[in-house]
């Protein structure tokens, strides 16, 4: 096949996007239903991955193909602690360990970083390309639906070090697509990236649960 490995990816996804656009949780975020006792225990949900996902990028910085995605000016870790101090005024977030949905998709990450290392490229799209993208959408809605009269509480949409999205995310595309990849290896990334967004799912729906059962 004659297409670009992002190009692929984005049409491979397709699918596995809208279903996530239209989870339960991500559709009340859309609409401010969302409380904040959620919202922060998202937050939580979502440093715990990407600290996996984030470790990953440590340790395989220099390798030849996911390498060239390991822009740490995309590393999320440092802001989700200063919006989880901000949301619980304390450190008690500290102790809060994963829920199941969470550490299930932690070990993916954790045995690709062990295993086939190709396969965090799919994990590193689907999560930073996502929050460059739709997720910027969400900085407003949560600025909005919690009230919010500063910047404080909304670090993990900023990225502070990329001026220009849609031009960060034209070399993040380029570089996906200078990866040495065959057909078959880029088949299973694809695979990997439906997988990926099949884990944000189940997060999403394990906080529809908690929202549920509070
Ligand atoms: C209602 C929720 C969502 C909305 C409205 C939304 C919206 C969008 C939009 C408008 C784009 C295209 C941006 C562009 O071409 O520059 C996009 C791209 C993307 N979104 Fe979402 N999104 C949502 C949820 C999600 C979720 C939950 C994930 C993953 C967990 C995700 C992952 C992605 C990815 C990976 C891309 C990049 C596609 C590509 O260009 O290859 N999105 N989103």
């Amino acid at each position: 096949m004659e297409t670009t490995l992002s190009i692929r990816l984005r049409e491979g996804t397709k699918e596995s996007h809208r279903l996530a656009e239209q989870t339960p949780f991500i559709r009340s975020f859309f609409e401010g239903r969302l409380t904040k006792e959620i919202y922060r225990e998202f937050l939580i949900q979502l440093l715990h991955i990407y600290e996996a996902l984030e470790d990953s990028q440590r340790r395989h910085r220099a390798h030849e193909t996911f390498g060239k995605i390991c822009f740490p000016s995309l590393f999320r870790g440092e802001a989700l602690r200063r919006d989880l101090n901000f949301y619980f005024g304390d450190d008690r977030w500290k102790e809060t360990p994963p829920l199941r949905a969470a550490e299930t998709y932690i070990q993916r990450i954790n045995s690709l970083s062990n295993e086939w290392v190709e396969g965090l490229v799919a994990h590193h799209y689907t999560r930073y390309l996502g929050d460059l993208s739709g997720g910027q959408a969400l900085k407003r809605i949560v600025a909005k639906t919690f009230r919010l009269s500063s910047s404080d509480g909304l670090a993990f949409y900023d990225f502070a070090q990329i001026e220009n999205h849609s031009q960060f995310k034209n070399g993040y595309r380029a570089a996906l697509d200078s990866m040495p990849l065959d057909d078959e290896t880029i088949q299973k990334i694809i695979d990997e990236a439906n997988l990926a967004f099949r884990l944000n799912r189940d997060v999403f729906a394990s906080m529809t649960n908690l929202a549920e059962s509070n």
